[in-house]
């Protein structure tokens, strides 16, 4: 523990990034202690600069191998296989569970307790590619947005009460008909076209740049998670939308985990139904304020 740490913890009092900045004046990108409504204190990244700044991370998700389906890793899907049986998968969108580390935010899936502590009104979500330092994170980034309308007052005020209301579960609904919300996105780093683009070509003619989306369902009626910077116009939502329920029926079991069917069509080809390989290597952190 290093003495500038130990300040942050004695001096702030903050359960979340804007109270750092608005309270104690700090504007700094960096690693921050925030204690929960229980008191409970944890590390995370704060971006004091996009939009005004105030923005906390609370979560990233990272696909360690796409050819790992629903295995070991997959914690925003399933990690014990593709199972009907199982329909929530490992159900981390609506529960209490934490893991990883803001310094692996990168590397590996991360969660700390700001996911369901903080009552936020926006999201901010940067794709980050695999293995960038905290300090590269915002330079490196190959796409970054964030909303400006207090969707989340909505929505109970973050992604814990929006997933309870909007269950990632097998089989909870038809596609299109039941998604849960597309919220529109305001681009810091990209827009519409480079955001189709990432993405596989085959699906070009079924999303729309410019939202973010939540609870997408595909054909075969499992759920996904988030659509980052897309709104679904149909329902092969497994190769532009990332986390999801615990089975996937289509071609059992190739569409689960944690970047479902991004490589369908091979690794990082972006041909078919393939992501390009930079959407495959990168994490997707999500923030809130
Ligand atoms: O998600 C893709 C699938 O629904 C169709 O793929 O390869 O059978 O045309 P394919
Ligand atoms: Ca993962
Ligand atoms: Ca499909």
């Amino acid at each position: 523990v290093t003495v500038n740490e130990l300040r942050n913890r004695a001096q702030f009092n903050a359960r979340n990034c804007k109270e750092v900045k608005d309270k104690y004046g700090q504007t700094e990108n960096g690693l921050y202690y925030l204690n929960t409504a229980t008191g409970g204190v944890y590390q995370t990244f704060c971006d004091m600069t996009t939009a005004g700044g105030g923005w906390t991370l609370v979560a990233s998700v990272h696909e360690d191998n796409i050819y790992g389906k629903c295995m070991v890793g997959d914690r925003w899907t399933s990690q014990q296989g593709n199972n009907a049986n199982w329909p929530q998968g490992e159900g981390n969108w609506a529960n209490r569970k934490t893991f990883g580390t803001v310094e692996a935010a990168t590397d590996d899936d991360f969660k700390n307790p700001g996911y369901y502590d903080i009552e936020a009104e926006d999201m901010s979500v940067w794709h980050v590619p695999n293995n960038t330092p905290v300090n590269h994170w915002n330079l490196a980034a190959i796409m970054r947005y964030h909303t400006d309308r207090h969707f989340l007052h909505l929505y109970g005020g973050n992604l814990y009460q929006l997933f309870h209301s909007y269950p990632v579960e097998y089989n909870v609904g038809a596609h299109l008909s039941d998604n849960g919300p597309s919220i529109p996105i305001v681009y810091d780093l990209g827009d519409k076209e480079s955001t189709k683009n990432v993405y596989d070509p085959y699906s070009g003619g079924e999303i729309e740049g410019g939202f973010i989306s939540f609870r997408a369902i595909n054909h075969e009626r499992a759920a996904t998670a988030i659509c980052s910077g897309v709104k679904p116009k149909g329902g092969n939502v497994e190769h532009y939308c990332i986390g999801g329920c615990g089975f996937f029926p289509e071609a059992n079991p190739l569409q689960c985990g944690d970047f479902t069917g991004f490589a369908w069509n091979g690794y990082g080809t972006h041909i078919g139904f393939s992501a390009s390989k930079q959407m495959l290597e990168s994490a997707v952190l999500l923030f809130y304020r």
